[in-house]
């Protein structure tokens, strides 16, 4: 709590005091983290990365795992507000139902920014969000797709993340667009998955059988790795080969997704940086030190890989990261 305090005090007090703030950094400030869940290795990584982040930044970072219950954000985030907390992140698991309390975090003076999703609530109850463009990643997996298919008939399915989620609408919608136009591309079926690898085989499983055990589908697009991961072991019980039989597309670059990439039962993800904390804390401390205001929208990269991006070297590199 002593960022803002030096700083309005500094004001008065000369450039001594402010210069004092500016050098003090985030060195004993106390965080707020509500977490998700542990639904994914992307979530596994991004508290990982979010506490590595908070430890070599000196910040005391409390963190609190939702278990995919947003009534638990909630009185999360209510008891950061209890407890005077210097800021709070948050990653929402759903769009909606946030006014209320990030008004009461606002009205506590205490700084909220949003991690890897967004939600529809007025934008002055948060400092900022950190996150990729959700529209954008599904575009790029959609333009993907296209010109892997060319002017072949694909019978698409599909496995939504959480429902209500901001990923799974935006990931959808960008995907459509890409797709939209294209007269030998359809989406035959869509279900959620939830993000989770067992409930991604499961539906998989599904639509595997609802379509001639799989001979009417050409291509799945996961709005994960994990479910795209579960949708390979279900392909493959069913006798079909991924990666060949039926195309495999998904987003956030996790391990197991070059593992199954390098050999040839994945063919395209879109990256998700699990590093949102690092831009959060930089945007907190630019407020606190310097009072910044960062844009409302804090943007990450949304990169594309295939088998062609050394899938292998990719796994080596990411699979002690937290995933
Ligand atoms: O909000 C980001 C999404 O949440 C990741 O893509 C997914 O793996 C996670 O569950």
């Amino acid at each position: 709590m002593k960022g803002i305090k030096t700083l309005a005090l500094g004001a008065g007090l000369g450039s001594l005091l402010l210069s004092a703030a500016w050098a003090e950094g985030l060195d004993g400030k106390v965080i707020g983290f509500s977490q998700i869940g542990s639904e994914s290795g992307w979530r596994a990584a991004e508290t990982s990365v979010t506490k590595a982040e908070a430890e070599a930044r000196g910040i005391d970072l409390k963190f609190a795992d939702a278990q995919q219950k947003q009534e638990n954000q909630i009185k999360a985030i209510r008891g950061f507000v209890a407890q005077g907390v210097d800021a709070i992140l948050v990653a929402p698991v759903v769009a909606t139902g946030w006014e209320e309390v990030l008004t009461e975090a606002k009205e506590a003076n205490i700084p909220v920014v949003l991690l890897d999703r967004g939600i529809e609530a007025p934008e002055d109850l948060y400092l900022t969000s950190v996150a990729s463009d959700q529209v954008v990643e599904g575009r790029v997996a959609g333009e993907w797709l296209v010109a892997a298919v060319g002017d072949k008939p694909c019978n698409v399915v599909e496995l939504q993340g959480t429902v209500g989620s901001s990923p799974a609408i935006n990931r959808k919608q960008g995907f459509e667009e890409a797709l939209a136009g294209k007269d030998n591309l359809a989406i035959i079926r869509s279900q959620t998955g939830d993000f989770t690898r067992s409930k991604g085989k499961e539906v998989m499983e599904g639509f595997l059988k609802a379509e001639g055990g799989g001979a009417n589908i050409c291509a799945v697009y996961a709005h994960n790795d994990d479910m795209a991961v579960g949708a390979i072991q279900a392909i493959k019980d069913a006798g079909l080969k991924p990666g060949a039989d039926i195309l495999v597309v998904s987003i956030d670059a996790v391990p197991d997704i070059f593992s199954a990439m390098a050999t040839g039962e994945a063919n395209a993800t879109v990256e998700l940086t699990p590093n949102m904390a690092g831009p959060a804390f930089d945007a907190l401390q630019a407020y606190w030190d310097a009072g910044t205001v960062p844009p409302k929208f804090i943007i990450t990269e949304s990169k594309l890989y295939t088998p062609t991006d050394d899938p292998q070297g990719e796994y080596e590199r990411r699979k002690d990261l937290g995933y």
